[in-house]
């Protein structure tokens, strides 16, 4: 089995095994990540393999993922840890019952260890594992500016404290991907910390490959067809442009319905499985049909 620390090529070999196909640039930019320790910033558009490939390479690294799924209003508490309320209230009622005061040996008590609720972060930080884990951040963009200063902080040194038990360093660097969809610009200290890709639409051949792979038993024409059929997509002005995973949901669509190859009616039907706007689908059906699908069956 390919070692994802021994060469690029190595490691675009690693992820082919499970069915990913990077290009050359991405998994030479990964191989650095890995070799160097530096966090992998992936930006890119949705449906392209950014949140696949840090799962990919924890299962190719014989590792677990660990995620941390951003949103608006995400915070430490979320992120880091948090205290148990509840563990903390039932323990105290139990000493009370058993007639126990609750002293400061008590208090001490109730913030430490036992009462500490891990969260993302901290299971990265403070892990044990023999291979140290992946570490998924992903879609930094919906976080606010504080969160992204406080895993700044975090991403320099992996270290975190807790004022009640004390600081924690990571024994072992998880290997860490953060994503982002760009919905805004990140800061450059966060990016210069960082490697950085741009994850784009794959080539054609590519994204054959990609859907061969991903859809086991698939006929070879619908493949081929339904992914230039996609391609030709990505050209015209659509309010949101279809991702890989589009192209492999709909071909399984089409494959469901028994289909070999492309068809006009049969593509009009299943259009829902790659535009999810109505305003793309109504576009696309009024204007560019017939001439995409013919387009997608033309021989190259
Ligand atoms: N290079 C690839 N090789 C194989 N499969 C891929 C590849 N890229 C994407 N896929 C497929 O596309 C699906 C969508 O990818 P993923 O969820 O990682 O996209 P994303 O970039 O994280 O999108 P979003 O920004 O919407 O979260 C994956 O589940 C995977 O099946
Ligand atoms: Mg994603």
């Amino acid at each position: 089995m390919p070692d994802m620390r021994s060469s690029p090529d190595d490691v675009v070999a690693a992820l082919a095994e499970r069915s990913y196909l990077a290009d050359r640039g991405l998994g030479t930019v990964l191989y650095l990540a890995l070799t160097l320790g530096k966090p992998l910033l992936l930006e890119g558009e949705a449906g392209v393999g950014k949140t696949e490939l840090a799962k990919v390479t924890a299962a190719a690294l014989g590792t677990r993922l660990i995620r941390l799924q951003c949103y608006e209003g995400i915070d430490v508490s979320h992120a880091l840890y948090d205290w148990s309320y509840a563990k903390q209230m039932l323990y105290i009622r139990t000493l009370e019952a058993t007639g126990h005061a609750a002293d400061g040996d008590v208090l001490h008590e109730l913030f430490g260890p036992q009462f500490l609720e891990r969260r993302p972060l901290l299971d990265a930080i403070d892990n044990d594992d023999a291979v140290p884990p992946v570490l998924l951040i992903d879609e930094i963009d919906r976080a606010d500016d504080e969160f992204e200063a406080f895993l700044l902080e975090l991403l320099s040194d992996f270290q975190v404290t807790i004022p009640e038990i004390g600081t924690i360093t990571a024994k072992r660097r998880p290997v860490v991907f953060l994503t982002s969809n760009r919905t805004r610009e990140l800061h450059e200290a966060l990016k210069r910390r960082c490697l950085y890709h741009w994850v784009s639409h794959p080539e054609l051949e590519r994204e054959i490959e990609i859907v061969r792979s991903r859809v086991p038993g698939v006929p070879e024409r619908l493949a081929a067809e339904a992914a230039r059929f996609v391609h030709q997509l990505r050209t015209i002005d659509l309010a949101k442009v279809p991702g890989i995973a589009e192209t492999i949901d709909w071909t399984q669509a089409l494959m469901a319905l028994g289909q070999e190859e492309l068809e006009a009616g049969v593509v009009d039907a299943t259009l829902g499985s790659v535009l999810k706007y109505h305003e793309d689908l109504d576009r696309v059906r009024d204007a560019d049909l017939a001439r995409l699908v013919a387009g997608a069956k033309a021989t190259l």
